[in-house]
C-alpha cells in the first residue's frame, strides 16, 4: 500500500508548538497549517465511540480540515452492498493507494487506521455504554450488537497496532468530548502514555 505520508521530525516539532499555542490562548484562535507544518491525525474506533464529535472539536483547535473517510469510501470506493448487514463493502486498499490525501488533515472514520498518518487515535468505550450511545443514534438492535461485540473483542485497536507505530487508545467512557480532545492533544505532544484496553470481559 502506498499513501501520502508526511512524517518528519520537523512536522512533529511544529505540532508541539501548535499545542503550546493552544494552551496559551485556550483554543480561541484557529491556527493555519502554513505557520505550523503538516500533520495527519487518524481518529478511529468502533462506531459510537465519539470520533465525529471529537474530530469536530479538534479541527477547530488545530485548524485542520476533516476528511470523512466513510463518505469518501462509500462515494468513490464501494464495491457492493451487503443487504443482510445493511453495510457497504469498500475497497480500502484501493482507496488508500489511489486517493490523494492532503498533507494535513484529521481523518475521521472507523477505517482511518488504514490511512498512514502521523498519529492514530483509537477511541474506546466500554461495551455497555457503547450500547446506549448507539441506541441513542437510533441504530437497529442487530447493528448495535454487532458493533458492541466488535468493541468487546478489541478489533479496531488490534488492527491499528498492526498497521501503525504511533497508536494511542483513549477510553472515552467517562470523559466528556472536550476531555477526549485534551487527551488527543496530549498524544500529539508526546505526553500521553500509550495504554491498551481490553474489554473482552464485557462479552
Ligand atoms: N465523550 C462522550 N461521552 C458521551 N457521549 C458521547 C461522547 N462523544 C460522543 N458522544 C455521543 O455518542 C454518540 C456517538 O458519537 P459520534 O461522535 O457520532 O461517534 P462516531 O463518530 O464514533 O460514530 C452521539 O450521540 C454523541 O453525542
Ligand atoms: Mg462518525
Amino acid at each position: 500500500m502506498s499513501v501520502y505520508f508526511s512524517q518528519t521530525e520537523h512536522f512533529f516539532i511544529d505540532t508541539l508548538n501548535l499545542y503550546e499555542g493552544y494552551k496559551m490562548i485556550c483554543g480561541t484562535r484557529i491556527y493555519t497549517s502554513e505557520a505550523y507544518g503538516a500533520v495527519i491525525v487518524s481518529i478511529t474506533g468502533t462506531p459510537g465511540t465519539g470520533k465525529t464529535t471529537a474530530s469536530k472539536i479538534l479541527s477547530k483547535i488545530l485548524g485542520l480540515q476533516i476528511i470523512n473517510l466513510n463518505e469518501l469510501l462509500s462515494n468513490e470506493f464501494a464495491i457492493e452492498r451487503d443487504a443482510e448487514r445493511d453495510t457497504l463493502i469498500v475497497d480500502v486498499e484501493r482507496a488508500v493507494s489511489e486517493f490523494q490525501f492532503p498533507k494535513e488533515a484529521i481523518v475521521d472514520g472507523h477505517l482511518s487506521h488504514f490511512v498512514r498518518s502521523n498519529f492514530v487515535i483509537v477511541l474506546r468505550c466500554k461495551p455497555k455504554n457503547l450500547y446506549q450511545r448507539l441506541q441513542s443514534k437510533a441504530w437497529s438492535v442487530n447493528k448495535t450488537e454487532e458493533n458492541v461485540e466488535a468493541e468487546a473483542l478489541n478489533i479496531i485497536a488490534g488492527e491499528a497496532y498492526e498497521m501503525n507505530d504511533k497508536v494511542f487508545e483513549i477510553d472515552t467512557t467517562n470523559k466528556t468530548p472536550n476531555e477526549v480532545v485534551e487527551d488527543i492533544l496530549k498524544a500529539i505532544k508526546g505526553k500521553l502514555k500509550s495504554q491498551k484496553y481490553d474489554f473482552l470481559e464485557y462479552l
